[in-house]
């Protein structure tokens, strides 16, 4: 076996991700990559957007650890943001597997901004328990208030965006 092999079986066990859908994200006016594989080499001309894909990446990740204000603002909120001419919010989907043989989660993440500041105005994960089953929403928030969890239970509560989304990602 391989180096290479040895590393790609030892990360076997590693969240990946499979699919991503972006919308509204500077360049990224509506963009998808599928059937991602462990391996994945983005190619394309200067400015067509390959550093902002990791960018989504990053701002996904300093929303977790720094919060949403702090990755918003850093990257000069919707006015720079917002794809140009673009309307609607800004929109992240990320597909992935806690690991091999797990059934694929849909993580979906959708910011708009109002004179206080951004806002998620949508939030929800959702899995499917079987292959070709109807897609099961067991985390849901919509502009910060919680309205589903485990997919059946209607909890109106108000829980703070961004609360458990640490196990999200
Ligand atoms: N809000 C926005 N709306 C539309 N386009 C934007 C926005 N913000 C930045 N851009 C464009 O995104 C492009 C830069 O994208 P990016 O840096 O991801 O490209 P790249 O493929 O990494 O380029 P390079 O090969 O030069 O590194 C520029 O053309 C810039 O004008
Ligand atoms: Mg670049």
């Amino acid at each position: 076996m391989s180096l290479w092999q040895d590393d790609l079986e030892s990360n076997a066990s590693v969240p990946r991700i499979e699919y991503v859908h972006v919308r509204n994200y500077r360049v990224l006016k509506d963009f998808e990559l599928r059937d991602l594989l462990p391996l994945a080499t983005l190619i394309g001309p200067n400015g067509s957007g390959k550093s902002t894909v990791f960018d989504v990446f990053a701002f996904l990740s300093e929303c977790f650890t720094s919060g949403l204000r702090k990755a918003w603002d850093r990257r000069g909120r919707f006015k720079e943001l917002r794809s140009r001419g673009a309307s609607g919010p800004i929109e992240i989907e990320v597909k992935y597997r806690e690991c091999p043989g797990t059934p694929l989660l849909t993580y979906h993440l959708a910011i708009e901004e109002n004179q206080r500041g951004p806002y998620v105005s949508e939030e929800w994960l959702q899995w499917r328990r079987k292959p070709k089953g109807k897609p099961f929403r067991f985390l849901e928030f919509e502009s910060g208030l919680q309205v589903t969890v485990t997919g059946c239970r209607q909890t109106g509560g108000s829980s703070p965006v961004f609360r458990c989304q640490s196990h999200c990602l």
